[in-house]
C-alpha cells in the first residue's frame, strides 16, 4: 500500500453497527478534520479528474458535496450538485434507483450538463453501486459524457463495480481504497 493510501486509511473511522445492528459503518469525519489528509484526498481525486480530460465534477449529495466541491476547484473544473429529490429550484431531470427496501431518486438541474460536458462523477463510497449509477443515467440522459466515477473506497464486497460496469460503458472507476 502506498503511503498517500496508508494516511487515508488510517483517518477513518469504523463505526460498528451503524445505522443499523450488523453494518460497519466507514466515518470519514477524521479524514475531513485533518488538512493533511483531506489535501491529500482532494489532489488524488482532482488528479483523476485532470487524467481522464473531465470538463467538470458532479458531487453526490450529501458526502459527495465534501469531497466533490475542492476537488472541483483544485482542477479548475466546474461543479455540479446532483441532489436528493425536491432540493433544486430549477427545470430538473430526476433518475429513481432501487435501495434494499424501496426506492431512491435524485436530480439535477438540466441546464447544467451540455453535450460538451465530460463528467467525473465524485462520491466518498461505493457500496452496492445504485447511486453512482442512477447519477450516470442523469448525465447520459441529458446528453453529457462520462468521463468516469473517482470514490475514496470501494466496499467490493457488495458489488458495486460489477453492477455499475454496463452503466459505465468503458468509462474508468476508480477507488482510492479498496475495502
Ligand atoms: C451513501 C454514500 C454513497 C452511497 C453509496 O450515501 O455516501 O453516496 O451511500 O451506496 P450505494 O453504492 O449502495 O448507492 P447516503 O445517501 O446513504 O448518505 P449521505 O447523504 O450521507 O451521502
Ligand atoms: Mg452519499
Amino acid at each position: 500500500m502506498t503511503e498517500i493510501r496508508e494516511l487515508l486509511l488510517s483517518r477513518i473511522r469504523d463505526v460498528a453497527d451503524y445505522p443499523e445492528p450488523g453494518v460497519m459503518f466507514k466515518d470519514i469525519t477524521p479524514l475531513l478534520a485533518d488538512p493533511a489528509a483531506f489535501t491529500v484526498l482532494t489532489d488524488a481525486l482532482a488528479e483523476i479528474a485532470t487524467r481522464h480530460g473531465a470538463t467538470k465534477v458532479v458531487g453526490l449529495e450529501a458526502r459527495g458535496f465534501i469531497l466533490g466541491a475542492p476537488v472541483a476547484v483544485r482542477a479548475g473544473l466546474g461543479f455540479i450538485p446532483v441532489r436528493k429529490a425536491g432540493k433544486l429550484p430549477g427545470a430538473t431531470l430526476a433518475q429513481t434507483y432501487d435501495l434494499e427496501y424501496g426506492s431512491a431518486e435524485i436530480e439535477v438541474h438540466a441546464e447544467d450538463l451540455s453535450s460538451e460536458d465530460r463528467i467525473l462523477v465524485v462520491d466518498d463510497v461505493l457500496a452496492t453501486g445504485g447511486t453512482a449509477e442512477a447519477s450516470i443515467q442523469l448525465i447520459r440522459r441529458a446528453g453529457a459524457q462520462v468521463a468516469g466515477v473517482a470514490v475514496l473506497m470501494e466496499l467490493g464486497f457488495l458489488g458495486g463495480r460489477g453492477r455499475l460496469e454496463p452503466a459505465l460503458s468503458g468509462a474508468p472507476l476508480e477507488a482510492l481504497l479498496q475495502i
